[in-house]
């Protein structure tokens, strides 16, 4: 029996869905356990790009069963796109993709509340993607949503929709906009509930089946730990759990299922939207790694803010979620760098933070203390071990493992499938001189 869980340790966008898709090659199903459509996840095979939002990356991989799980918010006409987008270039899902019936459904006027919402918030805004993600969250633990099962059933949703308007027109006008107009929205229910209804399953049986069976599960996060609604930069986060711990509750698997947890980071770090980021570089160095790491939304493509690995988020990450490895994405970028820094931890009002405070406002004033390591000028393209590697970017990584205290099994450098580095059991201690960063949750 095998479930592993692949999840982002940063702000999101660590490159998930490529890790993913490498994994699913060994696994019989893969499930999304959180979110929505405000994930972008990337896979490139070959020549094709496939940027997925609601898809788990398992559909990519012709064998594999892909899952929708109860945890997610499903935006129905994204991914009716998605899923006819993918049968444009020949990837068919028919019998391939099972959505829960109990997930909850976004619907239109949640995205035009995602608006209303960050409009009243003035500079308070959170910079969400506008995907609805927050209004469906909230609807769902105010017990007010519409999940799945209901979209299948034209007289639930009038009920549902009924009960509902009155509160979101009430905001809508706050802000400004037009109320919602019920009866468009039954309309389109009425045709997108039709056209789904094929994939909409009881997956949480599909998964214990699979689950005793002895089949291989692959659960896929996505955001990322900093965006977590409890361990993140609150209020700057998303509104799931976005780690393993939300793996069980999303999927309807028992917590004792997950034998696995693999934690993905850049060896850089990126975040968008608005809320605390210590370790920005907004000079040269910044711009080297928005330039060669292509930082730009995969959904809304806004630009994302570069900067330094951050330990302190990254160790938390670990330690709260069982990280067993972790996967360092994006190795490549750092590349044509003097000097990379690592931070190992903060300072806040003269005193050493080495956890991620509790309060925005503080997370935001920590000044990030860096250990200073040596680049490289070599493309790391064509390295497939880790002794390939230059001795500066050898250091570098073993630096990144040692301040998290979990073993790196896997570093990316390249976007495209092959251009990958298996680390089996970790970098070794004798592979190169100790760099002397000290880990260690009050290091
Ligand atoms: P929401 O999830 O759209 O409500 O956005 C809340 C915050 O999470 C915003 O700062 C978004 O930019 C961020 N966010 C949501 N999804 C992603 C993602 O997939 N990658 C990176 N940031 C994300």
């Amino acid at each position: 029996m095998s479930v592993t869980c692949v999840f982002g340790m940063q702000w999101g966008d660590e490159g998930k869905g490529r890790i993913v898709d490498l994994l699913a090659a060994q696994s019989d199903f893969v499930v999304r356990y959180q979110g929505g459509a405000n994930a972008g996840h990337t896979v490139i095979v070959g020549e094709e790009k496939y940027v997925l939002h609601l898809l788990p990356s398992g559909v990519i991989q012709p064998t594999t069963t892909n899952i929708i799980g109860n945890g997610v918010v499903l935006d129905p006409w994204t991914l009716m796109e998605e899923i006819d987008g993918l049968a444009g270039r020949g990837i068919e899902l028919d019998g391939r993709l099972l959505i829960s019936d109990r997930a909850h459904v976004v619907l239109p006027h949640h995205k035009t509340m995602d608006a209303a919402l960050e409009t009243l918030r003035g500079t308070d805004a959170l910079g969400t993607t506008s995907r609805g993600i927050g209004p469906a969250y909230g609807d769902k633990f105010r017990r007010a949503g519409m999940r799945c099962a209901d979209m299948l059933k034209p007289e639930r949703y009038q009920e549902l929709l009924k009960a509902n308007i009155g509160a979101w027109n009430a905001i809508l006008d706050k802000a400004g906009m037009p109320p919602i107009d019920a009866v468009s929205v039954v309309d389109e229910m009425r045709a997108v509930g039709e056209r789904l209804r094929p994939y909409v399953a009881d997956t949480t049986s599909v998964l214990l089946d699979a689950w005793k069976g002895g089949r291989a599960i692959l659960a896929e996060g996505a955001q990322g730990f900093g965006l977590d609604v409890d361990h993140g930069s609150y209020p700057f986060v998303t509104s799931s759990t976005t780690g393993p711990a939300g793996v069980a509750a999303g999927t309807g698997l028992p917590p004792k299922a997950l034998q696995r947890v693999v934690g993905i980071a850049k060896a850089y770090i990126t975040r968008v939207g608005a809320g605390p980021f210590p370790t920005q570089d907004t000079g040269p160095a910044g711009t080297h790694l928005a330039e060669k790491g292509h930082e730009f939304g995969a959904t809304t493509g806004r630009p994302r803010d570069c900067g330094w690995f951050d330990a302190i988020l990254a160790r938390r990450a670990s330690f709260t979620q069982g990280c067993d490895a972790v996967a360092l994405m994006k190795l490549d970028c750092l590349s044509g760098l003097d000097e990379i820094k690592l931070c190992t931890a903060y300072e806040l009002d003269g005193k050493r933070v080495t956890a991620p405070p509790a309060y925005a406002g503080d997370w935001e004033r920590c000044v990030p203390i860096y250990e200073s390591y040596a680049g490289w000028s070599e493309d790391l393209g064509g390295a497939r071990h880790f002794e390939d590697l230059p001795e500066a970017a050898q250091i570098y990584v073993r630096a990144v493992q040692d301040v998290m205290q979990t073993p790196i099994e896997m570093i990316s450098v390249g976007a495209e499938r092959e251009r990958f580095i298996p680390v089996d059991g970790g970098i070794p201690d004798d592979v190169i001189p100790d760099s002397g960063v000290a880990g260690g949750v009050s290091a």
